[in-house]
């Protein structure tokens, strides 16, 4: 008898806490095990129930995951964070990547949180360097593939190998949720996401597969929510490409805001970035995509500060006119420093509401030899601390956006697709990370921790790296975090950079923990800049880079349908119905189109052409420009509208 009481206690009571517990556990609505600062890396729950994966809602370190697509892995995080993932509550935004960065359902303070992240180059944006695979199956072919336009047309003209859906496989493989959860339990807790705007869609003449990508960039912010990561979402490639590279989809011309066509792609652009704006302000999204990078590295040298700044300033108002003023109304926006430096951003449009600066700091562009030794590249990099320091007080919120280890241009397509490498040692070496060996490793882990102290808020470039299908190894391993991080040359824990430039002597790595001024942080002040400063930059700016007046110039008339981006399917209850993509119903203002009747100039290769006589179109109405510069913010969400 009491043997027979023995074995039912040893059977029961096991049962009753692995699978009757834990699942009252996971399915209560209750906050998960973890909260902000606990630390450790306990397991909130476990499913045994191989039938009902999905009664495991939340799970740290060692729990089992079920992914999107069902399969299965073990979340590994040994920072206390957890992920949350409630099909019940689809935009719970519990989750925590990690004990010292505040769950999304939590205010970012800028102030003493400290930006870890990585980009997810080359997933939404092709760049050659990044999946070469895809550019090696069509070099030395008929259309010369260098950029993603003309990638597109190869793939597309090679309906046999699988035609231009190939990229829509790419978008559906290249990172997976298992990367997502990796990046979290690196103790990174923000990802930069580069789109493109034919994510939106496309225009007659643009070879770009458009639209499919967009539900797999929803599909990664319900990743990114899953596994408590923010996301800066950027505006990676721009109407007319605004720096000619080819990762502003065409390599060559910029004709956004430079040349006969550079009013017209400018409209068009306001266009997509009021139709991003209006997805990611949603109270669902708010939380998961707290920053949006509008344009990519514009090149001002081209285009112009003056005209640039009046862009921006065009983008604020039309921004702010959505989403409202002050904190918790919208992203942050964020604006590349355009190669100028972040200390010529000193005293940028004082009072504006929420822009952040980016900078991208490289040495491999610099067109510098690359063959000093690596430990003269860290104190290097140490001394762009004082500049990021200074700039937070100078400017307001800093953040890098994109930095590598690369201190040589060596990588296979890394300087573009048949271009030559400045370095001038042997950059077989520096392509095949298998012959590294510990000194090597430990000197690129000092340079990248360098690099992390001196910019305090950092995205590496770029989280992951194809392989060379020729060699089968990734060809640029200085450029994947992900290969570093399995192979000993990044840190485990990226706390571990602070003091590094302190360490090497070098100074610059005092990290900003100081105050900003409330307007600067979306509080007391936000949102009216000064008169002068509207005065200063009007919209559109008086002239053009290479055409001159902007009157003269062809534009499109707001009179098209609007491309709205289209929500997920949820079947959740509640929480489903009100989400539309659209976040200020009273923005109805129609988008920018041609006017019917007049022929325009190519709006990708107009630099050389003259500019044409005015057109007024068959509906015997000239385009209209945009409306005057709007003077202060109040009026901005009228002005903005064009009912
Ligand atoms: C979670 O459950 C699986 C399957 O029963 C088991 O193999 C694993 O050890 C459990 N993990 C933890 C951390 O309890
Ligand atoms: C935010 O998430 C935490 C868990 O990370 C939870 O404890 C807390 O209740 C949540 N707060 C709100 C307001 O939902
Ligand atoms: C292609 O992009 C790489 C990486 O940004 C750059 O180094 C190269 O100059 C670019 N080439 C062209 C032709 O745009
Ligand atoms: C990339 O190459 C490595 C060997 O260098 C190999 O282990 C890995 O499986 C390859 N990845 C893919 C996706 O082919
Ligand atoms: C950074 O700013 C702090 C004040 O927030 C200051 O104490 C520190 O010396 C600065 N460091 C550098 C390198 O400029």
């Amino acid at each position: 008898m009491a043997a027979l009481i023995i074995l039912i206690v040893a059977v029961i009571v096991p049962i009753y806490f692995t699978v009757i517990k834990k699942n009252n556990k996971s399915t209560g609505a209750a906050a998960p095990a973890h909260t902000t600062g606990s630390g450790g890396g306990g397991n909130p729950g476990n499913s045994s129930n191989p039938n009902n994966p999905h009664t495991l809602i939340t799970g740290g370190d060692g729990s089992l995951v079920t992914t999107s697509d069902g399969s299965t892995f073990t979340y590994v995080n040994k920072f206390g964070g957890f992920w949350y993932d409630d099909p019940k509550d689809p935009f719970n935004d519990n989750a925590q990547p990690n004990s010292w960065t505040p769950p999304l359902n939590t205010t970012w303070d800028w102030s003493k949180d400290k930006v870890y992240g990585v980009n997810l180059g080359g997933w939404f944006v092709i760049e050659p360097f990044i999946t070469p695979y895809l550019f090696e199956k069509y070099v030395n072919q008929s259309i010369n593939v260098v950029d993603e336009w003309t990638l597109s047309q190869a793939m597309a003209a090679d309906t046999a190998g699988g035609g231009l859906q190939q990229l829509e496989d790419h978008y559906n493989t290249f990172i997976t949720e298992q990367d997502i959860a990796e990046i979290a339990g690196a103790g990174l807790n923000w990802i930069r996401v580069p789109i493109p705007f034919w994510a939106i869609d496309k225009w007659d003449g643009e070879p770009f597969l458009d639209k499919v990508c967009w539900k797999y960039i929803l599909r990664l912010f319900g990743w990114a929510r899953k596994y408590g990561l923010r996301v800066n979402l950027d505006l990676h490639t721009i109407p007319g490409s605004q720096n000619g590279y080819n990762h502003s989809g065409k390599s060559g011309q910029i004709d956004f805001m430079n040349g006969v066509m550079g009013m017209a792609n400018a409209q068009r652009t306001l266009d997509y970035i009021r139709i991003i704006t209006e997805f990611i302000s949603q109270p669902q999204y708010a939380h998961v995509v707290p920053m949006f990078g509008i344009i990519n590295e514009v090149l001002f040298t081209t285009i112009g500060k003056d005209q640039i700044t009046s862009f921006y300033l065009q983008v604020h108002e039309m921004i702010r006119g959505i989403t409202g003023i002050g904190e918790g109304h919208g992203p942050y926006i964020s604006i590349h420093e355009g190669f100028q430096g972040v200390a010529s951003f000193a005293g940028f449009l004082p009072n504006s509401d929420r822009i952040a600066l980016d900078v991208h700091p490289y040495f491999a562009f610099g067109g510098g030899s690359g063959s000093d030794p690596i430990s003269s590249y860290s104190t290097m990099a140490c001394g762009w601390g004082p500049d990021m320091n200074t700039s937070q007080t100078a400017f307001g919120v800093t953040a890098a956006g994109e930095f590598s280890n690369g201190f040589n241009d060596c990588g296979l397509y890394l300087t573009g697709v048949g271009n030559s490498h400045t370095y001038t040692g042997d950059c077989s070496k520096w392509q095949d990370a298998s012959t590294w060996d510990q000194s090597t490793k430990d000197d690129l882990k000092t340079f990248a921790m360098a690099s992390m102290d001196a910019l305090q808020n950092w995205f590496f470039w770029t989280w992951k790296v194809g392989n060379s299908s020729t060699t089968n190894s990734v060809q640029s391993p200085l450029w994947s975090y992900k290969l570093g991080l399995e192979n000993g040359w990044m840190p485990t824990d990226p706390r571990a950079a602070l003091g590094t430039c302190q360490g090497l002597g070098a100074g610059g790595g005092t990290p900003f923990n100081g105050q900003y001024e409330s307007w600067q942080t979306g509080g007391a002040g936000a949102g009216s800049i000064a008169a002068a400063s509207t005065a200063q930059f009007p919209w559109p700016p008086t002239s053009i880079a290479g055409a001159g007046d902007p009157a003269t110039l062809p534009t499109y008339t707001p009179t098209g349908t609007v491309s709205t981006l289209p929500p997920p399917t949820v079947t959740a209850p509640a929480t489903a119905a009100a989400i539309n993509g659209w976040f200020d119903a009273q923005d109805t203002a129609l988008a920018y189109t041609t006017v019917a009747g007049c022929k325009y100039p190519d709006a990708w290769n107009a630099l050389d052409v003259a500019v044409p006589p005015v057109c007024t179109g068959t509906g015997a109405k000239r385009a209209a420009l945009p409306e005057p510069a709007i003077t202060s913010l109040p009026m901005a969400r009228a002005a903005v509208k064009r009912t």
